[in-house]
Formats: structure tokens, sequence, C-alpha cells
């Protein structure tokens, strides 16, 4: 398998026109550094660094409407980046930065009934505390779910703002492929900033893009940071030897105990909340690029501790079918919080032996505890270590796990692009809709 994966590390020197399509993944944070480096201002970042601090300036939230690939990535940015709490911070804590809601992710009334109910809380369209704006996200710009979301929450917008003020228009970015239905509507409302998905960007490989930038970079994420570290974890993946390159690495640990030892589970273990939402925009990723052709791992994301309490019993001793990769933070004492000491007579929980010791030293020995626990059973597990968890790791994690996926479905005879199953039930859901 190793040999296979370095081969098709060779491979990637295919020229361009070669490439599958929607490959544009690959080099576009490199490009986009590049066209920055040239253009500064008017350069697609430029113009994303403009609209998000403008939007920003305008409104104290965000609504990000999209689904699957124009959400994921954007969410797992959020929770990797922000404050845990920023939502519930006062906007001077948040810097000014907006709170953010998403929708356009499923059609659930009783979600979209409570949005609607707290925007409408705010009364007066001239406080910053009331004022909201949407960033509308959809590749082809028919997706029914954001669609439907858009017209309900546009109208809201409408009536608050008043509906042909050059103030609605301008507290909606749209975000869409070059044609299609919402990009058409945005030409016709002529929307002030409107910002394209690349033709040759897939859905779920589009975090790079405006899809997951422009969130972003309204919520006063270093973007170009994200894009840094993204442009080297392509370099090391193009240029480092197997043993220098995790991103060959954790293909080849994969798929090999996938296809030789029916390891078909793939639990990313992300140690720390602020992960799970990275595990789910990998769960995403994997699920929908490779689950075809009756073939492709099954992902599952767990949050640990939290998950030792509910799947560790199955995972310590149930179906022998689980790869276990830790996802994790390498540990920082700084500014940690610690066990107090507490007196004597007041040691019933017994933890003054651990006084002193810190959260992440406590999260670091549950880990090795548990990798140990299954090592004792031959149950393997894979560790990927962020040193740090700002927006360059998070920039080369995602990239990746991108470049690994793509990478696999070569090994596999899969094309990792396209979705035809999921365009089953969108066919079948229209068809019924339009019958009744
Ligand atoms: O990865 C994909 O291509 C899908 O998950 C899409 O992102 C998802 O279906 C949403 O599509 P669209 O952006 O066209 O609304």
């Amino acid at each position: 398998v190793i040999a296979d994966v370095g081969l098709l590390h060779a491979g990637c020197d295919i020229p361009a026109e070669k490439q599958p399509l929607d490959a544009g993944f690959i080099e576009l944070p490199k490009h986009l550094l590049a066209e920055w480096d040239e253009s500064g201002d008017d350069s697609l970042l430029g113009r994303i660094e403009t609209a998000a601090a403008q939007f920003a300036g305008q409104v104290d939230r965000m609504l990000v409407l999209g689904i699957g690939g124009s959400y994921m990535g954007a969410r797992a940015l959020f929770e990797a980046l922000c404050h845990p709490y920023h939502n519930e911070l006062s906007r001077e804590k948040r810097n000014g930065i907006p709170k953010l809601s998403f929708e356009g992710n499923n059609v659930d009334t009783a979600a979209v009934s409570g949005l609607l109910e707290l925007l409408a809380a705010g009364t007066d369209p001239a406080e910053i505390a009331d004022r909201w704006g949407i960033v509308v996200i959809s590749k082809s710009g028919g997706t029914l779910e954001t669609a439907v979301a858009f017209r309900v929450f546009r109208q809201a917008l409408e009536e608050f703002y008043g509906s042909d003020s050059a103030e609605a228009l301008g507290l909606v970015i749209p975000v869409t492929g070059e044609t299609g239905k919402l990009r058409n509507f945005s030409n016709l409302r002529g929307y002030p900033a409107t910002f394209p998905i690349p033709d040759g960007v897939g859905g779920r490989f589009s975090v790079f893009t405006a899809v997951g930038l422009l969130p972003a970079a309204v919520l006063g994420i270093d973007i170009k940071q994200l894009l840094r570290g993204a442009a080297d974890a392509t370099e090391r993946f193009h240029t480092a030897d197997y043993d220098d390159n995790p991103t060959l690495q954790y293909t080849a640990v994969s798929h090999y105990l996938e296809t030789e030892h029916g390891l078909n589970i793939r639990v990313l273990s992300t140690w720390g909340k602020r992960l799970e939402v990275v595990g789910l925009w990998y769960d995403q990723l994997l699920a929908e690029s490779l689950g075809k052709a009756e073939k492709g791992a099954t992902p599952i994301t767990g949050v640990n501790t939290r998950d030792l309490h509910s799947r560790g019993q199955q995972h310590q001793e149930g179906t022998l079918d689980k790869l276990i990769t830790n996802l994790y933070v390498e540990p920082d004492a700084n500014g940690a919080v610690t066990v107090p000491a507490v007196p004597d007579a007041l040691n019933q929980d017994e933890l003054n032996k651990y006084s002193g010791k810190n959260l992440p030293e406590i999260l670091q020995a549950a880990m090795q505890g548990t990798n140990q626990a299954y090592a004792d059973v031959n149950r393997p597990t894979a560790d990927l270590v962020l040193p740090k968890l700002d927006a360059y790791n998070i920039g080369a994690l995602l990239q990746m796990l991108m470049l690994a996926t793509a990478t696999e479905g070569r090994l596999m005879g899969i094309n990792p692009y396209g979705q035809p199953g999921v365009e089953d039930y969108k066919r079948n859901m229209n068809a019924i809709l339009s019958r009744s």
C-alpha cells in the first residue's frame, strides 16, 4: 500500500488538463495567496476582507444559509477558531464581531420559527444590537433546503429594513457558482457584493473559496493564515518523502487497515470540544467522496472524553471493525485551568492528590490511557497532532484531509468528486412536492 500511495504521490504531477474535474482545490490556496500578493485589495482575498469588514460593521448577527459542503466548512472554522461561547458574549467582548447562526441546512420548522422569533425580537433597524444580515451559500443555486430558507429569511429581512432599501440589499451576500438560479436572482436584485464558487472546486472541497473564507473573515479569523497552512500542506504532500508526509501516511494507514484487515469504520476521535465540527466536516468529506460503488469506509466523529462514557465500551470490546484516529492539539499549560486544592476536611472527593494538575494534563492522561487500553487488546489507533489550535494549523489539517480523500479515491479507483447518490433523494423530493 505504501508503494501504491507513493506512486499516486508521483502522479500528482499529472498536467492540469488531465486532472479530474473538481481537483481545483489542490492548488487554490497557493493561487489565492499569489493573487493577493500581486493585486492586494483588488484580489479575491482583498475583496472578501473588505466586504467582510463592512458587513461586520453593520450587523450584530450573521445568518449563514447553506447545506453540505456549503455549510460544514464555515461551521468547522467557527467552532475550532472562535471563542467557545462567542454568541453569548457582549458585542464589546466579541470585539464587534457579529454573532453567528446557521440555517438552510435542514427543513426543521421549530428551528426556523425559533430563529425568526429571535430575529424579530430586535425592533429597531437603526440599532446595531438589532441588526442582522444574510450570507447565502449555494454552488448550484438550486438546493431546495437553502433556497427555501433564503426566501423565508430574505422576506423577514426586507420587512425589517424596507423591501427595496439599499440597506437591505447591502445586507445580503450571495456566494454561488457562475451560473444557476441564485446567480440569476442575485444579478436581478443587484446585490452589491456577490462572490463566486469556481467551477473546478467541488462543494465539500470548497472551504478555501468564499464559501468558507467569507464567513471566516466576518468572524475575524485570519484567512491568509488559513491559506498559508493549506498551501504548505499541499507543498509537503507534493515534495516530502513518505516518512515526513502526513497525507500519505494517513491515507496508507487508513486504506491498508480497511482493505487488509476489514477495519471499515473510521472513528475520528477528537480530543477537545472545539474539534468536533472539524470531525463532522470530515464525515461529509469522506462519506460523500468515497462512499460509492458499494465501497468506502464509514466515518464517525467522536469527542473525548465525552464519548468514552458512551461509545467507549463498544470501541474497546465490540466488533473489530474500527480504526481509531486521535485528533488532538499539543497540550499547552499556558493559562490552563488547574484542579484547586481544598482543606483536608473538604477532600471527600479525594482530588487533593491531583491539585495543581491542569486540564490539558488530565486530557492527555485520558488519551494515553485510552490508547493503552486499545493496544492491550490489539485495536489499532493512529494520531493526528496539531502543534497549536490556530488558523494556520486548521488550514493545514483541512487541506491534508481533502488531499488524503482525493488520493484514497485514486487508490480505490473511485472518483471522489460528485455525489450521484445524493442527487437521487433530491429528484424524488422535488417530484413528490410537485405531485402533491
Ligand atoms: O459536496 C457537495 O457537493 C455537496 O455536499 C453540496 O455542497 C451540497 O449538496 C450543497 O450544494 P449547493 O452548494 O449546490 O447548494
